[in-house]
C-alpha cells in the first residue's frame, strides 16, 4: 500500500501542523543559527524531508541540515527549559495516590498519598532510598501498574481507572521506558531493536535518526554483546524515544554503568529532553544527579518528603559524582 493511500485526515492534520512547526523552526534557526534556541530543530528538519522524499518530493530544507554542526558545539541548557514551563496545564496530574501490595498477610504501602504536577518538557529527577516507591510511582505514571486509590491524570485521561487496553494504547503512543539492565533482545542488531518498536508506532523516527540522537549511528549493526554497558543502554534509549513519546520515564538508567559512562547516558537523556521537548523523569538514588533537574522530587517511606527547584540546571559532565 502506498503512502499516498494510507494518507487519512487526522495524518493530513498532523502534516499541516508539522509543516507550520517545521517553518517556525526553519525561521528560529535561521535567526539564532548559533544556540540551541529552538531544540530538536535539525531533527524535525531531517525528518521533514525524509518524508517529502518517500512521496517523491524534492527535499525542502536539506540546505539546513545542521546535525552536525549542532553536534560539535559546546551543549548548552536551552533557556527553555531552564525553569519548568509551569504556565502550561499539567501533563500528569497526581492526587492523593496510594499503593499497597498484599504480601499473604501482610500489606506493604510502597506509596502513602502522593501529590504531584508534573508539566511539559520538564526534567525531573526522583530521589529517595531503595524501597521509597520511586520505580511503583513511575510505573503508575507509565500506565504499568495501577494505584490502589486516589487520581491519575495523563492529559484529560483517567488513567487510575483506565482498563488493560487504555494503558497499553497510552503506554505504546505516549510513553518511554528506559530500566537499569537495558532489555535489548540478543539475537538482534541495535537498528533491529529499535525497529521492533518503530514497526507498530504512529509517527516515529527512523531508527538510524534515534541512534545518531544517542551519538550511535555507527553501532546501527552491532549486537548487544558487541556493546559496551553504556552503548547498550543508549541503544535502549534511542529505542525508548524512537516513537516519540511525550514522556520518557527512567528507572535507574545509569544504576550499573561506571561513572563515566553514566555522565555519557545521562548527557543522551538530558540532550533528548532539551531537543526533543520530552518530559523525563530520572529515577537515582544518587543525589549527585540533582543537579541536572529542572525540580528535584525526594521520596521516602512512600511519601513526598521533598520537592525542590533547581535555578539552573547542571549539564552532566559537570556533576560532581
Ligand atoms: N510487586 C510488588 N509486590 C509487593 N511489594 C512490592 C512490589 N513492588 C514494590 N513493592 C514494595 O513496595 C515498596 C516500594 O518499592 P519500590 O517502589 O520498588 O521502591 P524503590 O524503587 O524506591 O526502591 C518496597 O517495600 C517494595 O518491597
Ligand atoms: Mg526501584
Amino acid at each position: 500500500m502506498s503512502a499516498h493511500v494510507r494518507i487519512t485526515k487526522s495524518v493530513l492534520d498532523r502534516t499541516i501542523l508539522y509543516r507550520l512547526y517545521c517553518d517556525c523552526a526553519a525561521i528560529a534557526h535561521f535567526a539564532a543559527p548559533n544556540s540551541h534556541a529552538c531544540p530538536g530543530t535539525h531533527i524535525a528538519l531531517e525528518r521533514f524531508d525524509r518524508r517529502r522524499s518517500s512521496m517523491g518530493l524534492r527535499p525542502r530544507y536539506s540546505q539546513l541540515h545542521q546535525l552536525k554542526v549542532l553536534r560539535s558545539m559546546p551543549q548548552q541548557i536551552s533557556p527553555k527549559v531552564q525553569s519548568p514551563p509551569h504556565k502550561s496545564p499539567a501533563v500528569f496530574s497526581v492526587k492523593e495516590l496510594t499503593k499497597t501490595y498484599r504480601m499473604g498477610s501482610v500489606d506493604v504501602h510502597a506509596l502513602r498519598g502522593i501529590d504531584l504536577d508534573l508539566y511539559a518538557g520538564e526534567f525531573i529527577v526522583t530521589l529517595g532510598p531503595s524501597g521509597s516507591g520511586k520505580s511503583t510511582l513511575l510505573n503508575i505514571l507509565g500506565g504499568l501498574d495501577t494505584p490502589s486509590t486516589g487520581l491519575v491524570k495523563y492529559h484529560d485521561h483517567d488513567l487510575s481507572h483506565a482498563d488493560d487496553d487504555e494503558l497499553t494504547r497510552f503506554r505504546r503512543e505516549h510513553v518511554g521506558f528506559v530500566f537499569q539492565f537495558y532489555n535489548l533482545v540478543a539475537g538482534l542488531t541495535a537498528r533491529e531493536n529499535i525497529t521492533i518498536v518503530t514497526d507498530i508506532a504512529l509517527n516515529p523516527f527512523e531508527a538510524d535518526t534515534a541512534l545518531q540522537i544517542v551519538d550511535l549511528e555507527d553501532r546501527a549493526n552491532h549486537y548487544p554483546a558487541q556493546l559496551s554497558g553504556g552503548e547498550q543502554q543508549r541503544v535502549a534509549i534511542a529505542r525508548a524515544i524512537a516513537k516519540r513519546p511525550e514522556i520518557l520515564l527512567c528507572d535507574e538508567p545509569t544504576g550499573a554503568l561506571d561513572i563515566k559512562t553514566g555522565i555519557v547516558v545521562l548527557e543522551a537523556i538530558s540532550r533528548i529532553n532539551r531537543e526533543l521537548g520530552t518530559l523525563v523523569v530520572v529515577i537515582t538514588h544518587n543525589s549527585s544527579i540533582a543537579g541536572m533537574g529542572d525540580r528535584v522530587i525526594s521520596l521516602a517511606d512512600g511519601q513526598i518528603s521533598d520537592i525542590k527547584v533547581n535555578a539552573q540546571r547542571i549539564p552532566a559532565k559537570e556533576l560532581a559524582w
